[in-house]
């Protein structure tokens, strides 16, 4: 049996019950690759799931492994792969909602599940890609369908997700409005977001309107952004509620208005890892990583995500 560092946690709880240990290295199936991890992404998901809720119904009672996001390079093929070869420099967030078990130093996962990472970033920065920047792309285009000439509102514009979305919008000929605090502001336009609104000082829903299209990466759980962002939108215009869906009453709401309120889940997707590769090595959309920590210091990254006021994304460095 071969040993392999990673972090693991016994119970639900705080940042301080995920810790170091040694786990058995994984070996892939027929269909899957093994991949040296060397750069791990860090998302809001990992925070709920460490401490029983969001998906940890689905990887059910610790001990288990987080992490979905990979940047990594290709250690071994098994029978059935044809695309990728061992050295292949790829990234992806293999298995979600199951356990990929990215903080550690190898993981197995079907092989087209992976996508070479773009050339143009080191594993660092295209560890911080895969989870964000699948949401973006699949709430936009296979959610959304969004067009040339639509306006989007991307709400939480500054964060993982949203900086993505304002510069896949862009991309998309949308024009794209976002929220986010005043400081924040200047950054996002030079990423492309038309318009923006200080949600700390302006009530959205009074500022913007005629709106096609709202990614809502808030929610209505801790305030109502989803329910407000309804006075947003021109008739017939769509809701895409990606952190907490979409409740009954939303849905009537949206229904009297003449409005549609869709919930989102993300799915691996590596044909769409390589479209949004050919953006990021074309300089169509660049990632924002706020912080590098190491792979033991997991407690740390997971207590700054949970402050909700991340700039871009933060990523676990595994290879020593
Ligand atoms: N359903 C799915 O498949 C799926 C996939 C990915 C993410 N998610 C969820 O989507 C949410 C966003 O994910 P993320 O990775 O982008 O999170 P994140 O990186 O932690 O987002 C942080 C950003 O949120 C902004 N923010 C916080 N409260 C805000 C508000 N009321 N209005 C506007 N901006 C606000 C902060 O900007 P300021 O400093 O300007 O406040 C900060 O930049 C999380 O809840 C995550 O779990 C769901």
């Amino acid at each position: 049996m071969t040993l392999m560092r990673a972090i693991s946690q016994d119970t639900f709880g705080g940042p301080e019950v995920l810790r170091p240990v040694q786990v058995e290295r994984p070996e892939p199936l027929p269909t899957e690759v093994l991949v040296r991890v060397v750069s791990a992404g860090v998302n809001p998901v990992d925070v709920k799931t460490r401490t029983g809720a969001g998906m940890a119904g689905v990887l059910g009672e610790p001990p288990f492994v987080l992490g979905w996001d990979v940047s990594g390079v290709v250690e071994e093929v098994g029978f059935g792969v044809h695309t990728l070869h061992v050295g292949d420099e790829v990234y992806g967030m293999p298995w979600f909602p199951r356990q990929a078990g990215a903080y550690a130093e190898y993981v197995t996962a079907p092989s087209r599940q992976f996508a070479r990472k773009p050339r143009s970033l080191g594993h660092d920065q295209a560890a911080a890609v895969p989870l964000a920047a699948l949401t973006a792309w699949q709430s936009l285009v296979d959610a959304a369908e969004v067009r040339a000439g639509q306006r989007v509102l991307v709400h939480a514009a500054a964060g993982g997700v949203g900086h993505l979305a304002v510069q896949m919008a862009k991309h998309l000929g949308a024009y794209v409005i976002g929220t986010a605090r005043a400081g924040k502001h200047d950054w996002l336009r030079g990423l492309g977001a038309d318009e923006l609104v200080d949600y700390t000082a302006t009530r959205f829903e009074d500022a913007v309107r005629d709106v096609d299209v709202v990614i809502d990466l808030v929610g209505d759980e801790h305030d109502t952004t989803s329910t407000r962002s309804l006075g947003t939108l021109r008739p017939g215009g769509l809701l895409v509620a990606v952190p907490s869906g979409v409740s009954p009453e939303l849905t009537r709401e949206a229904e009297n208005r003449g409005l549609r309120a869709r919930p989102f889940l993300v799915e691996p997707d590596g044909a769409a890892l390589t479209r949004i590769a050919e953006l990021i090595d074309a300089g169509k959309v660049s990632i924002e990583v706020e912080e590098v920590f190491p792979l033991e210091r997991a407690a740390d990254a997971h207590e700054r995500i949970a402050t909700g006021r991340t700039q871009g994304k933060l990523v676990l460095r595994v290879a020593p």
